[in-house]
């Protein structure tokens, strides 16, 4: 089938090279001008894994190409995937008026029938008023538009893999004709058939997805509730996580006993620093926002921003409590990135960790992956290093804000030496609390032990404590 995807950032270009990788004929559009150039010259402006090897393949296979030429793209396809941005305004709410302009652009350009489908995350009730702005702006009134919603459920990082194996695929429509060209579009990943050129770990290609049809507005409805579950979820596991610290328990050892019961389920319970990134918090923020509007009290999703929001000032209080006066001292960072295996800095919780190190007056180190370039531009005070060794070196603290996995396998004994005052502030749970006090750091993480657990006592010992008198028997 032919398509056309409109807009090129991170769900576009995915959907777009997907799209084109399950054989289809694809143009993408986009009116960010050098964007367009560079991704003609065949360059991914952005860091997710595989999508350049997919992109060049397919453009070279002539499946995929890039235009600037908005006009010609909308005519191109016979489905239009609109991919834009739905960004948070001040008061929460998305900013639709990206959607607003594709759809007038669409309904004055096209001269024959489309289906017009919403992919960009917009609140429920968003499709109706794209059908309506739709037929207002409607020059040629031979020309028929059905609309649909097919919400992403893509993560930064594995977006790829989400699209081509996704354990579902939502389809919100009300005629059968865009519902069976929808299912037209999907088949190759609906059937789990076709050859998948990227064999990355992991791959469940044996499983076909769920195919969920519903209306439009459940569809958009199911990827706000989704997104928004997840980050109840990361805030009930950091509740949790303060609680475990004032009762004595273990976080870890909670949300692992928790998650095997599979109403639970084990994933997004990793305490820590909370979320960022640009879907949760503002998804989070908007499905708020239409709650309100809809007169529908929503305290607990609030509430759950709420809980997100204070992890910083927790941290801060940690960081204070370790290194009491902070101005003038060497901090090591490791991570920048709002999670790991992206280059993605967008509402990641290390800029607010470095704006507050910063506005306290200690020296800023830090050292990620990917995400260097793009925190430069925001902090040029801060010093970039070359490795996680250099940032240690002289350090009277290190911060872990990201869960990269590759910071485990660092040599901590090494690092130990390097650093002036071997403190570790672990922000994402991500090392061994027994084994870094057994190297001799002073460790401090989220709702786990600060002390070395004791020995296991003697049975001797242990039956010595248990008949000795309590307290209370005593007074
Ligand atoms: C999210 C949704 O997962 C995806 O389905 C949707 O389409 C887009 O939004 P993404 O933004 O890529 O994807 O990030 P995600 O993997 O959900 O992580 C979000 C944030 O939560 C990160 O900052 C991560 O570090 C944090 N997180 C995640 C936790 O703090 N604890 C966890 O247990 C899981």
């Amino acid at each position: 089938m032919r398509i056309t995807v409109i807009g090129c950032g991170y769900v576009g270009l995915v959907t777009g090279t997907c799209l084109a990788e399950a054989g289809h004929q694809v143009v993408c559009t986009d009116n960010d001008a050098e964007r367009v150039q560079t991704l003609k010259a065949g360059v991914v402006p952005i860091y997710e894994p595989h999508l350049d090897g997919l992109l060049t393949s397919n453009m070279r296979a002539n499946r995929l190409s890039f235009t600037g030429d908005a006009d010609s793209a909308v005519n191109s396809g016979d489905a239009i995937f609109i991919c834009v941005g739905t960004p948070p305004k001040e008061n929460g709410d998305a900013d639709l008026s990206a959607i607003d302009n594709v759809a007038r652009l669409i309904a004055t350009e096209v001269h024959a029938s489309k289906l017009v489908v919403e992919k960009s995350t917009v609140p429920a009730q968003t499709g109706q008023q794209l059908k309506r702005v739709l037929s207002v702006y409607r020059r040629d009134s031979a020309v028929e538009f059905r609309v649909a919603s097919n919400p992403e459920f893509l993560r930064e990082g594995s977006a790829v893999e989400d699209f081509l194996h996704p354990e579902r695929i939502v389809l919100g429509v009300e005629d059968e004709n865009s519902e069976k060209q929808l299912h037209e579009i999907y088949r190759p990943i609906l059937e789990a058939k076709f050859h998948c050129p990227v064999h990355w770990s992991g791959c469940p290609s044996a499983t076909p997805p769920k195919l969920v049809v519903t209306t439009i507005n459940s569809a958009e409805l199911i990827k706000h509730a989704s997104n928004s579950f997840l980050a109840m979820k990361i805030s009930y596991a950091n509740m949790i996580a303060d609680l475990c610290e004032k009762v004595g328990a273990d976080i870890k050892e909670v949300v692992n006993a928790m998650g095997l019961d599979p109403r639970i389920g084990p994933q997004f319970l990793n305490a820590g620093l909370g979320f960022g990134g640009f879907c949760l918090p503002k998804d989070v923020q908007a499905f708020v926002r239409l709650a309100e509007r809809s007169g529908v009290n929503f305290n607990m999703l609030k509430e759950a921003e709420q809980v997100n929001k204070r992890r910083i000032d927790l941290f801060m209080e940690k960081i204070r409590q370790a290194l009491w006066v902070i101005k003038d001292k060497q901090v090591g960072i490791l991570g920048l990135a709002f999670k790991a295996n992206t280059d993605d800095i967008r509402f990641a919780p290390s800029l607010e960790v470095i704006r507050r190190l910063l506005a306290e007056g200690a020296q800023v180190r830090a050292y990620d992956q990917e995400a260097m370039d793009k925190t430069s531009a925001i902090f040029p005070q801060v010093q970039f290093c070359r490795g996680p060794h250099d940032v240690a070196r002289d350090a009277d603290a290190l911060l872990l804000l990201t869960e990269w996995p590759e910071f485990r396998q660092l040599d901590w004994t090494r690092i130990y030496e390097l650093m002036s005052r071997p403190l570790i502030l672990d922000g994402r749970n991500l090392l061994d609390p027994a084994t870094m006090m057994d190297i001799g750091f002073e460790y401090h993480s989220f709702g786990r032990p600060v002390e070395k657990p004791l020995p296991q006592l003697m049975p001797s010992a242990s039956a010595m404590l248990d008949s000795s008198p309590s307290i209370s028997q005593q007074t």
